[in-house]
């Protein structure tokens, strides 16, 4: 079921099966995106809501007209951002191509795209050579995979096969932006941050406001199944007794680390990255225990810290 073996992976996607692949953000669940039959799976296997519409992940750049209009507005400030990010941890919602079937995309007349620098991910879509849809390969509302074993951990029995290739590189899911009149909107803060696309067009963040276009902007997306408080300071929390607590700590463990029942330090180096990179796992790591309770440090507001903490928010959201 966990297996490294690339050409089986391309044969179960060409007969309509779900694969489970690793990309440079979070693991995916794909499958032919043409192929609505195929498509519909992965809501099976995900048990996701069907309004919630799906990436399509590109075997190359030159399908990226095949599957999105570009309008001639927009067109020049699309493709640079495509130079400058693509191949990376970066989506364009753009308006769609008609072959891209109503289930992909939830109905909407937008389709979100991204072209992964995965390895493992380009080899097998390029060798497919036909886009694959690929939401994170969890139950929905629930916590990214990072690694194979998170994704057996989600979806094991319920899809074909799982290509292993380690831990993700950035841990958290890629930033997804809107091209619209000449402005770039961020829809889901990631790893490609704002200050990099401001460079390019007047950059307007939509990410927490009330116009709720897709899913991962709902408040209590991403929860583990332990409540989770999110504080500006841990050495300020102090847990009730005979309380189970875990901490989440960003980049040293509390003053009374013996005051926690297990503890997880984000980047001892204080790395927003490395914080990126363990964020998930490390959630799913002290979700695991049975605790009474998870306390979350904040992580410092710069570069890829929005983007961290609005993942906590929404774990820590109920
Ligand atoms: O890093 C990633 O983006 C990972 C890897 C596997 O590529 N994928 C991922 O997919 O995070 P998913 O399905 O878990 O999250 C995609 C988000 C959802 O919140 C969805 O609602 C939004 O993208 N989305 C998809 N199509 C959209 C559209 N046409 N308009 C607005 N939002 C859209
Ligand atoms: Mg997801």
């Amino acid at each position: 079921m966990i297996s490294t073996d690339r050409a089986a992976a391309v044969e179960l996607l060409r007969k309509g099966d779900l694969v489970a692949l690793p990309t440079e953000t979070v693991y995916g669940l794909a499958a032919h995106a043409l192929n609505p039959i195929a498509v519909a799976k992965i809501f099976e296997a995900k048990e996701r809501p069907r309004f919630d519409p799906l990436i399509v992940h590109l075997p190359n750049r030159d399908w990226l007209r095949r599957i999105a209009e570009l309008p001639s507005s927009d067109r020049q400030l699309i493709l640079e951002l495509a130079d400058k990010f693509w191949p990376g941890p970066f989506t364009m919602v753009l308006p769609k191509c008609g072959i891209v079937p109503e289930i992909v995309t939830s109905g909407l007349n937008t389709v979100a795209v991204r072209f992964s620098a995965h390895p493992v991910f380009a080899e097998i879509v390029g060798e497919f050579d036909e886009p694959l849809a690929a939401p994170s390969a969890n139950r929905f509302g629930r916590v990214s995979p990072t690694t194979a074993q998170h994704v057996m951990d989600e979806l094991g029995g319920r899809i074909s096969m799982i290509v292993d290739a380690g831990p993700t590189e950035h841990g958290i899911e890629s930033t997804i932006v809107a091209v619209q009149d000449g402005a770039i909107a961020i829809l889901r803060r990631g790893p490609i941050i704002a200050e990099q696309l401001s460079e390019f067009a007047e950059v307007i963040s939509v990410v927490g406001t009330s116009r709720i276009s897709s899913p991962g902007q709902l408040p209590s997306h991403y929860a583990p199944k332990t409540p989770l408080r999110l504080v500006d300071n841990a050495e300020e929390f102090h847990p009730q007794e005979n309380h189970c607590v875990g901490l989440l700590a960003w980049s040293s463990a509390a003053r009374k680390p013996q005051a926690f029942a297990a503890v997880r330090i984000l980047s001892d180096r204080g790395d927003l990255r490395e914080a990126a990179a363990n964020l998930f796992r490390y959630l799913r790591e002290l979700d695991a225990l049975g605790l009474d309770l998870i306390v979350a440090e904040r992580v410092p507001s710069r570069g890829l810290g929005a983007a961290i903490t609005d993942r906590l928010e929404r774990a820590s959201h109920r």
